[in-house]
């Protein structure tokens, strides 16, 4: 049994240092707002690249901060993609603003920068771009495109902790960057978590105080804003899994090394790589034939193969009434056709690869067709 991820293994590392924090921070009575939360926003806006970080109940209300923090609201148009989670476009819905899809490029699965600003209306008002699997998407090609028009840039780089572009962390980039902490994360709480990271000091102040009820003190209101907060014994949790971070997003990195060695092997394209990023492996993105066949398989024999994700958000049931169709963002819709995501976790080992590898090739095998280069 080689599950996608394994938080279990994972745990039994630290787990007397998890104890011992979640234990000193509920002795301490400070549930809100407090030290845990101050030091763990400081040094993973540190390690990422960014001034200031703001603690988040979630990836998805970090969006949310960000969304709200820059006037975003009815009216507007944001521009993302069709296939990342639901998250990223219900933060854009729950603002107010009206959600335009651009398509993605069939190597990297990431925002098309042509795609975007073939998209850009007067209504226009932000991108989000989102560093789908752990490889950030082309944050200069974006950058360019949202500057020309005038628009704020968000990357949603909930999968993609410590990833870089040209050598620098991520969050140099961007009007705010969102993370989420959703526990199969490669940072995640033990519950739910996030955070938006931004270098600007005013953007900054202002989603600390929308996380907050738009606080300036305890019954002084600035501003409505929501309770968004990040809980302080998350972020005692996270301050322990943060120091192994570096440790755990190299493991992924080695990971990958190997699948990609033993694909090749197999006649598999590994997944692409942009040679300006610094890959985090969130997940390792195959593209096979039969896929839901040989997705199946897999299962059925205890390999946690995934898909990130099979139905692109145009087409989901939620959004029938954006009235999208089959056809209408090709390379999103093709690629959920293939995409097979293989278990990835900074504790897999070599035996485990082997194993996950030599299955697939009985599933092709057995599912017909060989593997299919992009
Ligand atoms: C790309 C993306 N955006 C947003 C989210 C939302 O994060 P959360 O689950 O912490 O709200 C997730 C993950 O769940 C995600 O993968």
């Amino acid at each position: 049994m080689i599950p996608l991820v394994d938080l279990k293994r994972q745990y039994a590392l630290i787990k007397d240092e998890i104890k011992q924090t979640v234990d000193q921070t509920i002795d301490s009575m400070q549930f809100i707002n407090g030290p845990q939360i101050k030091a763990f926003e400081a040094e993973f806006a540190r390690l990422s690249g960014a001034q200031h970080g703001v603690g988040a109940s979630s990836g998805t209300t970090a969006l949310q901060l960000a969304l709200k923090a820059l006037d975003i609201g009815p009216g507007d148009e944001v521009i993302t993609v069709p296939n990342t989670f639901i998250a990223t476009t219900e933060a854009i819905t729950h603002s107010g603003a009206r959600v335009i899809f651009a398509d993605v490029d069939e190597r990297t699965y990431n925002i098309d920068p042509a795609a975007v600003e073939a998209a850009i209306t007067p209504k226009t008002k932000a991108v989000i771009g989102v560093h789908l699997y752990g490889q950030p998407c082309d944050i200069m090609a974006v950058t360019a495109v949202a500057d020309r028009h005038g628009l704020k840039v968000i990357f949603d780089s909930a999968q993609a902790h410590l990833a870089e572009f040209g050598g620098e962390p991520i969050g140099r980039y961007g009007d705010v960057i969102c993370y989420s902490f959703y526990p199969g994360k490669n940072l995640g709480a033990y519950g739910d978590g996030g955070i938006a990271l931004t270098n600007d000091e005013e953007l900054g102040r202002k989603m600390f105080m929308l996380a907050d009820h738009g606080r300036l003190d305890k019954y002084e209101h600035l501003m409505e804003g929501f309770n968004f907060r990040l809980s302080e014994v998350q972020a005692a949790i996270l301050n322990v899994k943060l120091k192994y971070l570096p440790e755990w997003t190299r493991s992924r990195q080695q990971c990958a090394a190997r699948y990609d060695k033993m694909l090749t092997e197999l006649s598999i394209t590994p997944p692409y790589r942009d040679e300006r990023c610094t890959h985090v492996y969130h997940l390792y993105v195959i593209r096979v034939p039969n896929r839901d066949a040989v997705k199946s398989y897999l299962n059925e024999r205890g390999i946690g193969a995934g898909v990130h994700y099979p139905i692109c958000l145009h087409l989901q049931q939620a959004y029938a009434h954006f009235g999208h169709k089959p056809g209408d963002f090709p390379v999103a819709e093709r690629c959920a056709s293939e995409i097979l995501s293989l278990p990835m976790f900074p504790e897999l080992t070599p035996d485990d690869q082997l194993t996950v590898i030599s299955t697939l090739k009985e599933a092709l095998a057995a599912c017909g067709g060989s593997a299919q280069h992009v």
